[in-house]
């Protein structure tokens, strides 16, 4: 566990942020047959815990921790501080992995690291405005620099729109009625709060039929995942892996939506089938019930992990790129 911040008197949560799955990870880059020396690209390093379990388990390995959201990342510095030259953080999206491993003039990729969503400092921080449970701006940037805000879309895109970004990336089975309740609403004034959507939707989906979870669960997820472009920036990130793994590099996702989970699936199948992955984990890594109960955010998670294959030039022990 990293702590992150002590509780506040306002209310807002202790800020923690726990590594999910975290012993998992280290088993897959610290595995007797993964390379030893070499670069572990931790595309989002939130705090660093992934990264520092890491570092302390294979000491030949850096890592070049990568996030999109400034605030966390003088929190990975003081966390990956005492790795001194072995650890690196920059801040950026996944999608611009490239750019930043060329001009950190990287070049042996020996592991890929994808822990997917937003971190407990993000989620439980009520002004950046991801909680259906506290109150604050409509937002859910993890990139301030993003111009879109979660308000932009509630309050501009059209019910149809609407109704299938909560449908397709929430999984809101009565997304038609939301979207209807919200555009109905919105006429009379701008969703500008959490608290004010989350209880339209809340009244739109019905207590009783989201289950055991909140039920504007779904539709918040749906509203994150599009603000921060989730499904293309988890599909650059996957694509980038296959082009900078070294034969033999690790690569390792951990997704928190079946959607997402969908998507990993796929690639590291076509990419077994042809040729270009092997695949570690037939189904997919799921946290114990002794994780699952310290950590209930866990409790969504999928790993999935696979080993890069390069062919071999005829009659040549040299890699080949591509
Ligand atoms: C679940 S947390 C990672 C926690 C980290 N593995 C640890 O153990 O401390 C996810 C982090 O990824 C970042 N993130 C999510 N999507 C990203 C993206 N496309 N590019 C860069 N960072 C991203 C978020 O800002 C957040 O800090």
């Amino acid at each position: 566990m990293i702590l992150i911040g002590r509780e506040r008197s306002d209310g807002d949560s202790a800020r923690v942020h726990v590594s999910v799955l975290a012993d998992e990870v280290v088993a897959v880059f610290a595995s007797p047959d993964a390379p030893r020396d070499g670069w572990i690209v931790d595309g989002t390093v939130g705090v660093g815990g992934h990264a520092a379990r890491v570092l302390d388990a294979c000491p030949s390995l850096r890592v070049l921790g990568v996030d999109q959201d400034p605030e966390v990342l003088p929190l990975a510095q003081a966390n990956l501080a005492r790795f001194g030259e072995r650890a690196r953080v920059r801040r950026g999206r996944v999608s611009m992995l490239d750019e930043l491993l060329d001009d950190e003039g990287i070049e042996r990729v020996v592991g890929w690291l994808l822990d997917l969503g937003a971190s407990s400092l993000q989620l439980d921080r009520r002004e950046r405005g991801f909680s259906f449970a506290s109150d604050g701006p409509l937002d859910m940037r993890m990139d301030p620099d993003r111009e879109r805000t979660a308000a932009d879309i509630v309050n501009t895109w059209d019910e149809n729109d609407l109704a299938d970004l909560f449908y397709h990336e929430g999984g809101e089975t009565r997304s038609r009625k939301v979207a209807h309740a919200i555009v109905e609403l919105r006429r009379r004034a701008p969703f500008r709060r959490t608290l004010a959507l989350a209880d339209v939707v809340s009244r739109a989906v019905g207590r009783g039929a989201a289950g055991d979870i909140h039920p504007a669960t779904r539709v918040f997820q749906a509203l994150r995942r599009a603000v921060n472009e989730e499904g293309e920036e988890l599909v650059r990130g996957l694509e980038a892996a296959q082009r900078w793994l070294v034969d033999g590099g690790r690569l390792v996702v951990i997704s928190f939506h079946s959607g997402e989970d969908g998507v990993v699936k796929r690639f590291l199948s076509e990419a077994d089938a042809g040729g270009a992955f092997r695949i570690l984990t037939k189904k997919p890594l799921r946290p114990s019930a002794l994780e699952a109960r310290a950590n209930p955010r866990s409790r969504s998670a999928s790993l999935r992990a696979a080993v890069r294959v390069r062919p071999r030039l005829r009659g040549s022990a040299a890699e080949v790129r591509g």
